[in-house]
């Protein structure tokens, strides 16, 4: 696919009186990505999020969307379903009432909403006849995607979609992304959970006090990270001959397998390796996953930037 860049972020800024909360922020989504911005309590995700929606103006820097510069009533603004606020419903009227009401109050007829689409991704089924009341947190989520959804957006742009539901809701709510990117929907959100972002995004920037710390692929990070989980049929074997091989700094045993600590990232040696010493390999994959190279990246991030405070710091 040529790229398509659907959002734009150049050299953002954003303060807020004394408060930085994003600082020189630059980022592409391509149409088609699941793109994920990933930082721990202040980051400054949503803020870059806002000012994407228009709903804050940046400092410096600009943001685009669909190539065209974002103002508070841009017309792109129509293309996209965002979610940067909880959704708020009327508690006493059904699922199906909140929908016809929330898109008639935006002037439009209901004829022109893509109902059946929205209802068939978010996955309510007969509850949507049900009083909003009565909805779990992540059937109210759901809800709202039903919502973003009616306008057939070509992007959707989601601030912790996952915030405050548990784990089942959670496994619902993913799956209800994955579904819309293989709708061919680009997605735009942001979360603190790694596990998460892993296992719904295609790309990831991670950010850390308004800064990028590091984007890219999620295998691209997760790769980063060195760690390896293999299992083969033989396990001691495998352990023996990893810990001979260079490229190889330490192989662990793990509940069925074994961790391999990489020096260079060359997963593909490691398979090569087992293979070629005839051990049936079962298994291949990055293990602990982004979680430890966020916390690798962002502790690097930190080293990094305290060295620079201590060197501009007046004498
Ligand atoms: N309207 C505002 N006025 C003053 N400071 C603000 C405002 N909005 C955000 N901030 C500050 O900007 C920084 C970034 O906040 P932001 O909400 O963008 O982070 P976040 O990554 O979304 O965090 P969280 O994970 O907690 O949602 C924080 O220090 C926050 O206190
Ligand atoms: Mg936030």
């Amino acid at each position: 696919m040529p790229p398509d860049p659907i959002v734009e972020i150049d050299g953002l800024w954003k303060t807020f009186g004394e408060v930085s909360a994003v600082e020189d922020l630059s980022f592409t989504v391509q149409r088609g990505q699941v793109y994920g911005l990933l930082g721990p309590n202040g980051a400054g995700k949503t803020t870059s999020l806002r000012v994407l929606m228009g709903l804050e103006r940046p400092t410096r820097g600009t943001a685009r969307l669909f190539g065209e510069r974002v103002v508070p009533s841009s017309r792109q603004l129509a293309r996209v379903g965002a979610m940067v606020e909880q959704a708020a419903f009327v508690p006493h009227l059904s699922g199906m009432r909140n929908l016809r009401l929330w898109w008639e109050a935006g002037g439009a007829r209901m004829k022109d909403a893509d109902l059946e689409g929205a209802l068939a991704i978010a996955g309510l089924d007969d509850a949507i006849n049900r009083k909003v009341k009565t909805y779990s947190q992540g059937m109210k989520q759901r809800l709202g995607f039903a919502r973003l959804l009616l306008g057939r957006p070509e992007l959707l742009v989601l601030d912790e979609p996952t915030n405050g539901l548990d784990p089942g809701e959670i496994r619902e709510i993913r799956d209800l992304i994955t579904r819309l990117s293989s709708h061919g929907a680009t997605v735009l959100l942001s979360s603190h959970h790694l596990s998460e972002v892993e296992q719904v995004c295609s790309h990831v920037l991670v950010m850390n006090r308004g800064r990028l710390v590091a984007d890219g692929t999620v295998s691209d990070l997760v790769g980063a990270a060195g760690l390896v989980y293999v299992e083969v049929d033989d396990r001691e074997r495998a352990q023996a001959i990893l810990s001979s091989l260079p490229s190889v700094a330490k192989v662990q045993i793990q509940g069925d397998g074994l961790v391999v600590e990489l020096r260079d990232g060359q997963r593909s040696d490691i398979a090569a390796t087992l293979v070629g010493s005839g051990l049936r390999l079962q298994t291949i994959m990055p293990t602990q996953q982004l979680e430890e190279a966020f916390l690798e990246i962002l502790a690097a991030g930190d080293a990094a930037r305290s060295r620079t405070e201590q060197a501009v710091a007046p004498a």
